[in-house]
């Protein structure tokens, strides 16, 4: 089968594309037959080698995906059939024409909801999900201030607390993203070179930050009783902070990874459904996925390290 991998850790030209041999399943897998595979942020920490990666040699990256059962392990129990489509989010080796996944990983893709969507919704917006629903406090009025609104978790994010009742805020880099997020519901939205901070000093409940250079900024924004939700670094590392001082001001950091919200395959056919739902009632809309061939990860790697992309990233086989 074809696949993108790498061999050892570094910049977008350490990606190969090439044959690899095909994953044998185990009892309890399937194996799907890739339609589109997402593009992560996480996939550019592993490439560069900052973030935890399965030990095989070369590797394949990416853990996010959606395709047809072409073939079912023996002790498969779940009412899974070939043909069905599947979405999973945390499977590694995804970068291939050809994944095996754990039953449990699985996540019926429902009928009324096209494949496309699945992928370009799966870990953004299972992410947007906890975030919103385990981390946040989901109170109607809230005013609430997201990093990076217009991204792929952004966008999810933001119109998930939109529907929801909360007042969402946020910041972005160009007149186009901003006014996308305007048009998915956001109150109000900033451009990253204006000097708007000032006048928000100590206003917000809850500041979600997947940016990380930005994480002081978001302790100035937070009222006191105020929540910090930390869940990225796609600026780069954050700086440290002083506990005593956000102590002194009753403010709260939160933290979470996705992987630890989906232990289970009841927890990922849960929190999925909650998810399908917004989009089934029509209460979130997502830009336009932008679509690589596999065998041009590079490019997509460059697209979305350079900081131009809107939305997901999808690599097709
Ligand atoms: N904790 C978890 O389980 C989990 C799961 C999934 C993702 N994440 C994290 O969530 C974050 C967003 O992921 P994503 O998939 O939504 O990525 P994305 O679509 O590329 O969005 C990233 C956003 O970050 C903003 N950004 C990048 N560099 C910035 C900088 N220097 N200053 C300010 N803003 C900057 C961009 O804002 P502009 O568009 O305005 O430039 C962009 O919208 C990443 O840090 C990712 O690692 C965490």
């Amino acid at each position: 089968m074809k696949a993108l991998f790498f061999d050892h850790f570094g910049g977008s030209d350490v990606l190969e594309y090439g044959e690899l041999l095909e994953p044998v399943i185990t009892k309890k897998d399937l194996l799907l037959k890739m339609e589109y595979i997402g593009l992560n942020y996480a996939d550019i920490y592993r490439r560069r080698g900052t973030y935890h990666i399965e030990k095989r040699s070369p590797f394949i990256n990416g853990y996010e995906g959606a395709g047809t059962i072409v073939a079912l392990g023996s002790e498969v129990t779940s009412d899974f059939k070939i043909g069905d489509k599947v979405l999973f989010v945390d499977v590694p080796f995804s970068n291939a024409e050809l994944v095996a996944v754990p039953e449990a990983n699985a996540i019926k893709i429902p009928d009324d909801l096209d494949t496309k969507l699945a992928a370009s919704i799966g870990l953004q917006g299972l992410t947007a999900d906890f975030l919103a629903h385990d981390l946040g406090d989901m109170i109607k009025d809230r005013d609430v201030f997201v990093h990076g609104i217009s991204g792929g978790v952004g966008q999810i994010l933001s119109q998930m607390l939109t529907a929801d009742g909360l007042n969402v805020y946020g910041v972005t880099s160009s007149r186009e993203k901003q006014q996308l997020a305007l048009d998915q519901g956001a109150k109000k939205v900033f451009l990253r070179k204006m000097d708007w901070q000032k006048d928000y000093i100590s206003y917000f409940d809850t500041v979600y930050d997947g940016v990380g250079i930005t994480l002081l900024d978001s302790i100035r924004l937070l009222k006191n009783r105020g929540k910090l939700v930390f869940f990225g670094m796609a600026g780069g590392t954050p700086p440290a902070v002083d506990l005593v001082e956000l102590l002194s001001q009753s403010k709260s950091i939160l933290t979470g990874d996705l992987w630890d919200y989906l232990t289970s395959a009841t927890e990922r056919k849960e929190r999925s459904e909650r998810l399908f739902d917004y989009f089934r009632k029509g209460k979130i809309a997502i830009s336009e996925p932008t679509i690589f061939p596999l065998s041009k990860g590079k490019e997509a790697h460059d697209f979305l390290e350079s900081g131009k992309s809107i939305g997901k990233i999808l690599l097709k086989p």
